[in-house]
């Protein structure tokens, strides 16, 4: 304990030589962050960006990519290549963000609407079948009437990918036995669904031949 004592004054200097007593770049002018400044005209501290000054990633030099419009008007064509990997992403896209409301053949009878949204209009539509593929991701960018906009929660390219996946639903619900293949059956035979299901998660289809099974199952009385 003693020797402790006699090593206080050595501590307390050099705990004041290293810390305490620096001061060059400690004490400067500054702002705090959204402060007033009687410096700048407008009153403001904060500065906004250069004009024409581009985040690192954020050029937006493919117009298309980003608006889908041409001109004044929507466009009707992708702005990259329609594989199928892109239609599986639509799909799963579409399920995830589209499907509650939509429906997920898009034929309006999602979830939500049978619990008092208004039901959106059916994909299937004439008016919809007719419009350009631009005008979907339109519609997600900037919102259509009291549907907010998906800008924020989906990125470009996957708003893409769903309104290929919607020009893909369009296709099979409007499709004839012209469209099917030589030698395919028509109709295929229907799935029995146990459960409607919500839009949000996959119907569940009944094993062929069997009853209904699982939790969805009636208990007896
Ligand atoms: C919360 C429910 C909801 C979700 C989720 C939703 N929509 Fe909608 N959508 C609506 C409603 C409601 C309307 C009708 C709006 C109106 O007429 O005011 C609509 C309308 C539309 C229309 C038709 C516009 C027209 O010209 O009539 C399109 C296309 C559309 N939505 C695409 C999408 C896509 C793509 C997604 C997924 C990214 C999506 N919606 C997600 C509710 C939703």
């Amino acid at each position: 304990m003693s020797s402790l004592r006699k090593l206080f004054p050595a501590v307390l200097a050099l705990v004041c030589g290293t810390a305490g007593c620096r001061i060059d770049m400690h004490v400067q002018p500054y702002n705090r962050t959204m402060s007033k400044s009687d410096f700048f005209a407008d009153g403001r501290s904060a500065r906004l960006p250069v004009e024409g000054t581009v985040a690192r990633g954020d050029l937006r030099e493919d117009a298309y990519f980003y608006t889908g419009k041409v001109g004044a008007g929507d466009g009707d064509y992708l702005p990259f290549e329609v594989t199928e990997k892109v239609l599986t992403r639509g799909r799963e896209r579409f399920d995830i963000f589209c499907a509650p409301c939509h429906g997920r053949v898009g034929d309006g009878n999602g979830f939500i609407p049978t619990r008092g949204l208004r039901r959106p209009p059916s994909y299937h539509i004439e008016r919809l079948r007719k419009v350009p593929t631009g005008y979907f991701f339109d519609v997600m960018t900037n919102g259509f009437g009291i549907m907010p906009d998906y800008s924020s929660q989906i990125p470009p390219r996957d708003r893409w990918a769903i309104a290929a996946y919607i020009r893909a639903l369009q296709l099979s619900q409007g499709a004839t036995s012209a469209d099917i293949p030589a030698g395919q059956k028509v109709p295929s035979p229907a799935p029995e669904f146990r459960d409607i299901g919500t839009g949000a998660s996959l119907p569940e289809v009944k094993p062929p031949g069997k009853e209904a099974s699982g939790e969805n199952k009636e208990e007896p009385k």
